[in-house]
């Protein structure tokens, strides 16, 4: 049985991508194409990886800015179909309801503070309240506001679940298995917390791709997820 885990292919390249989605493709539901990949190799990238892989396509754009540019950005990935795409929930309702009406069929995933910024660091940005305290606000505000799936850290996915309807999809990045690399995460749990706490999917990218076996690696850590729901 496939695992409820999105592995970020964020590769060097688009080869290294492929090679990643056929090594996780048996153990994960869901690959993440973010950043790095998109913006080197555009939509080839979704093209080529849909032909390797039958898992669902989370397209982590994290759209920040006027609804209006919002619109046509949605609108340029539209013929890509994605189950999932991120907006920043920070960009406010009406972004967020722009991308929601311009991409019905997709996932808008709205991302709250994100898992590598600490109390600090969301003092400096002129955040008053803690990273739980903000992610539960900017959660309850993106779903007001169309979204059908949030991204926040396993430490606050708890109390974001008792704060929105049980069909959220609740989404959480800064997975460390115990004894990985935190890298620059800050706000972490395993990938048992996370799904204890509630997560219906969890992000994972460099505990898995920065393994040489990536594919071993993807199916301890989908093997380990699918016992806690035996
Ligand atoms: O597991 P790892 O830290 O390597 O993966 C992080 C991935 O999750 C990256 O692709 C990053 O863009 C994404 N991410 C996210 N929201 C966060 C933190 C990370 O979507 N709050």
């Amino acid at each position: 049985m496939k695992a409820p885990i999105a592995v970020a292919l964020d590769a060097p390249d688009l080869a290294t991508a492929k090679n990643w989605a056929v090594a996780v493709s048996p153990y994960v539901t869901t690959l993440k194409i973010g950043l790095e990949t998109y913006l080197r190799d555009g939509k080839e990238s979704i093209h080529e990886i849909r032909k390797l892989s039958d898992c669902d396509i989370f397209l982590d754009l994290k759209l920040h800015d006027i609804p209006a540019t919002v619109i046509g950005a949605c609108k340029s990935v539209a013929e890509l179909a994605p189950k999932y795409l991120t907006v920043h929930a920070s960009g406010g309702k009406d972004m967020i309801s722009a991308a929601v009406q311009t991409l019905p069929n997709t996932l808008i995933v709205a991302v709250t503070i994100l898992t590598s910024i600490d109390d600090r660091n969301l003092q400096e940005i002129g955040f008053s309240s803690s990273p739980s305290q903000s992610s539960i606000k900017l959660a309850q505000l993106a779903v007001a506001a169309g979204a059908r799936a949030i991204v926040c850290s396993a430490q606050e996915v708890s109390e974001i679940r008792r704060n929105v309807a049980d069909d959220i999809v609740l989404i959480t990045p800064g997975i460390r298995p115990a004894g990985k690399n935190r890298d620059d995460q800050q706000r972490i749990a395993t990938p048992q917390e996370a799904i204890s706490n509630g997560a219906d999917l969890l992000v994972i990218g460099r505990p898995i791709t920065s393994e040489i076996d990536v594919s071993a690696a993807a199916k301890v850590i989908s093997d380990e997820v699918n016992d806690i729901y035996l």
